[in-house]
């Protein structure tokens, strides 16, 4: 029996080995064989042209040129539980199914984000810097004060996966639980005791702002001087989601005017950042280089979840994670793409 020939698939970065031996199974491989160094522009132009299939990083803007530049793709899996790296709308007009991974890092990256919080409540990164600058004098009394985790009321903005579990392990610390999202979730509520509250009244009643909402045009720069005119003086606010939500010049400003007390973020703007980002030179700001999801397990997880889903699409089995399948059954039901032709897609 002839094999049937195997998709043609582009990946865009080395992923562990398990997820490679997944694809190389089903499909034929070409890779940007690196580890640290993102696919450059031209080169991911040239490596999708007769790809099927491109397994993407966040890294990786999967935009209209990408796909003018794939004519035979049919899916991007994409390696992240956000997808604001990619044009989901313009992959859907061109029947291209798009996949995320959701799930397998909510633990990971909820972890984080009490890591944050801890570090920047209880001066952590501070008291470290003070002890290596040798500038740790005798104890006494006021020393290195920060503000009580525990019996605080926590307020999480975007509380979906990631944050109902910011929100679970509050219940450890015996928090007043609240949340922000655009509409009431009576499931989490039920789950966590969590209760509803409007986005000005949870940033003036919460100790702790944590945000994991994800990337869209409505939550684009959501926080700035307003917001954080409106949070305690004493208020800790975490972010866990995407840069682009915060307007880092204002919190700058609001974080060398004390309020809030402090910081501790995960994702910037334009990452990587440099030594000499102005966030960094705050003492009361925790910044970290975006490791929301970077535990081996979890990281292994998630490109294994991105391969199956590419091996799914490209062999008409059902996806694990779609991101937009809807809109393109829908799409196909309106316009049925036997109908059109090819040049339609
Ligand atoms: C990481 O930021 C992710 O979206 O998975």
């Amino acid at each position: 029996m002839i094999p049937l020939p195997r998709p043609a698939v582009y990946v865009t970065r080395r992923l562990p080995a398990a997820a490679m031996r997944l694809l190389e199974e089903t499909c034929q491989v070409s890779l940007w064989d690196e580890l640290e160094r993102p696919v450059p522009r031209a080169e991911l132009l040239r490596g999708v042209a007769d790809a099927e299939g491109l397994l993407s990083l966040l890294t990786d803007r999967v935009d209209a040129e990408v796909l003018a530049a794939a004519p035979r793709l049919r899916v991007v899996a994409n390696m992240a539980v956000g997808y604001d790296n990619i044009d989901v709308a313009a992959c859907t007009a061109r029947g291209v199914l798009v996949t995320n991974t959701p799930d397998v890092l909510t633990e990971t990256t909820a972890d984080l984000a009490w890591a944050l919080m801890l570090a920047a409540a209880r001066r952590i990164v501070e008291g470290q810097r003070m002890i290596e600058t040798g500038a740790w004098g005798p104890w006494h009394p006021l020393q290195m004060v920060g503000v009580d985790v525990y019996g605080a009321t926590l307020g999480v903005v975007g509380a979906g996966r990631i944050g109902g579990a910011v929100l679970r392990r509050g219940g450890g610390f015996a928090m007043r639980l609240l949340y922000h999202n655009r509409h009431p979730a009576p499931e989490l509520e039920a789950a966590t005791g969590a209760v509803y509250r409007p986005f000005d009244d949870l940033l003036r009643e919460s100790d702790f702002i944590v945000v994991s909402a994800p990337l869209t045009p409505e939550t684009r720069g959501m926080f700035g001087a307003r917001e954080f005119s409106l949070m305690r003086e004493t208020a800790i606010f975490v972010n866990v989601a995407r840069g682009p939500l915060v307007r880092e010049e204002d919190l700058a400003a609001a974080l060398r005017a004390g309020r809030p007390r402090a910081a501790g973020l995960d994702v910037f703007t334009r990452e990587p950042i440099g030594p000499d980002h102005p966030l960094l030179s705050l003492p009361n700001c925790v910044c970290v280089p975006h490791i929301g999801s970077a535990t081996l397990a979890t990281r292994t997880r998630m490109a294994t979840l991105a391969a199956e889903n590419l091996v799914a699409a490209l062999t008409g089995r059902p996806l694990l994670t779609p991101v937009n399948l809807t809109e393109l059954v829908a799409l196909e039901l309106a316009a049925p793409s036997w109908g059109r032709g090819a040049t339609d897609r």
